[in-house]
């Protein structure tokens, strides 16, 4: 993409003949491994806040072992927002507020959950605040329903065989289920 639509992209009309703004951007980060309906909540809300949403899916970390490939889980992903033409999907390495300005975002989104999460929470923001000033973070409380959902209980409740509707997308349930389906006959062979 050539820097110029590059910046067209990041523009839009206030109103007929109106003057070019920039449109705001805003990232929402995480691993979504997978993504579970507590994500796919903050996506749908932060989608109406900001003009493009982008997701931005964390590449693997070393350290952890992760059910889905990078290419998976944005896919997945990919398959949950049909409804939502304003937001995309981006993979990233490295810090996080290169991600951001590298698409021109002015804000990075969190959903929390508990008081068990502001505190890590409450660190990195001031964290990628000092890194860039420019750069805020906006937090969503998730819906009270989700409050004890994440994609590390979904797996595991799934390896242990139990129901894992209404916790994820029925577009990627199936998906998951056969992910740790696969997961579970390699460990036991
Ligand atoms: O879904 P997660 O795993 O809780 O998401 C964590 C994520 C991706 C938001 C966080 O690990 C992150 O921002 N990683 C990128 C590296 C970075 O910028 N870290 C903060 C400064 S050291």
């Amino acid at each position: 993409m050539s820097s110029d639509s590059r910046s067209e992209n990041r523009t839009r009309r206030a109103g007929a003949g109106g003057k070019k703004c920039p449109l705001r951007i805003g990232v929402y980060p995480g691993s979504f491994d997978p993504l579970t309906n507590g994500h796919l909540d903050i996506i749908r809300r932060a989608s109406k806040l900001f003009d493009k949403l982008i997701v931005g899916v964390l590449v693997n970390d070393s350290k952890k072992n992760p059910l889905f490939t990078i290419e998976e889980r944005a896919a997945l992903i990919r398959k949950c927002i049909g409804g939502m033409p304003n937001v995309e999907v981006g993979t990233f390495s490295g810090l996080l507020v290169d991600f951001v300005k590298q698409h021109g975002a002015v804000a990075i989104v969190k959903g929390l959950r508990a008081v068990s999460d502001y505190e890590y929470e409450l660190q990195m923001a001031a964290l990628n605040k000092h890194i860039d000033g420019d750069i805020d973070t906006i937090f969503l409380m998730a819906d009270v329903q989700n409050s004890f959902l994440s994609s590390s209980v979904v797996k595991e409740l799934a390896w242990h065989g139990g129901s894992i509707t209404g916790l994820v997308p029925k577009e990627i349930e199936q998906d998951i289920v056969d992910n740790i389906k696969k997961r579970r006959a390699e460990a036991d062979n």
